[in-house]
């Protein structure tokens, strides 16, 4: 199919002062999915979705967003083509109210009212729409974040660790939200939450440390098993069952933040869980 892949990197990496953050990552993402990054701290997930958007600039490589060569265009030209990141960090105008920090995201169209209250809706903010930003709690705020982001009508939304620090209700209420915006669109997130990523992903991508002395960044995509045993046709991330006879692997031996590293051993000091 033409164009099926929306947005492709080869060879992205990123320097800062000699330091490699990110080196040398080739993904191509397939329209209409939904793919996670995962990976330890400081693998460069973050990183990659700054060069991705252009909020910093390659040291090399190419990324290309429906076929067109988008290397050297700035974050807003990116954005506009409808490449829309969402940033780790909760990005909200605080003081300013939820209608008018979609109001705002909407600036550039017609009947902003009408539809920044029809994107409250969407992400179930309506009845908070007078509240200034700031009074939300936290799965609320990411919610608004959402609402923003889809203002711009991305095509491709990049979203980093939408539901972290999030109690358990926030999770579900954010990955339910995610689930319903990435039916008419590509999402492309960063994710420590394996429950969000099996719940919600069809391409996984798993990034570390090439070795101990640098060259930080890969990411290998491999599409997760769906394991009907356990959740119908749900992409699922876990192990397989082992059948009776054979000794089980202690659930222990997997770290439950970043999937790569091992409890117990050395590799253990490249995560923070
Ligand atoms: N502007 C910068 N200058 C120097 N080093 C940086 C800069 N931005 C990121 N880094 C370094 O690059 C590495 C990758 O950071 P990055 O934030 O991309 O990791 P991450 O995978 O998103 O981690 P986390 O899961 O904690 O969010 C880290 O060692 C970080 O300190
Ligand atoms: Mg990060």
């Amino acid at each position: 199919m033409a164009n099926e892949i929306i947005l492709e990197a080869r060879g992205l990496t990123k320097e800062f002062k000699g330091f490699v953050a990110v080196a040398g990552v080739d993904l191509q993402i397939r329209r209409g999915t939904v793919h996670a990054l995962i990976g330890p701290n400081g693998a460069g997930k973050t990183t990659c979705f700054n060069l991705l958007t252009h909020f910093l600039t390659p040291t090399r490589g190419s990324i290309f967003f429906n076929g067109q060569d988008i290397s050297d265009w700035p974050a807003a030209a990116i954005a506009r083509l409808g490449l829309v990141r969402s940033f780790q960090i909760s990005a909200v105008f605080p003081h300013l109210t939820v209608l008018e920090n979609v109001r705002l995201a909407l600036q550039r169209r017609q009947r902003v009212d009408d539809q920044a209250r029809a994107l409250l809706d969407a992400v179930g903010l309506a009845e908070y729409e007078a509240r200034n930003a700031v009074e939300l709690p936290y799965g609320r705020k990411r919610a608004l974040e959402i609402a923003t982001t889809l203002a711009l009508d991305p095509e491709l939304m990049l979203l980093d660790e939408p539901t972290a620090g999030m109690t358990q209700e926030d999770v579900e209420r954010i990955t339910a939200l995610i689930k319903k915006v990435a039916a008419a669109r590509t999402v492309l997130m960063v994710e420590h939450n394996l429950d969000v990523v099996a719940t919600l992903c069809d391409h996984v991508g798993a990034g570390a440390w090439r070795g101990p002395g640098g060259g930080r960044l890969f990411f290998r995509f491999a599409k997760p098993r769906r394991d009907r045993s356990v959740s119908g046709s749900r992409p699922c991330l876990r192990r397989p069952r082992a059948p009776p006879s054979q000794p089980t692997t202690p659930p222990a031996s997997r770290c439950w933040r970043c999937a790569t590293c091992t409890p117990g051993t050395a590799n253990r000091t490249s995560c923070t869980a």
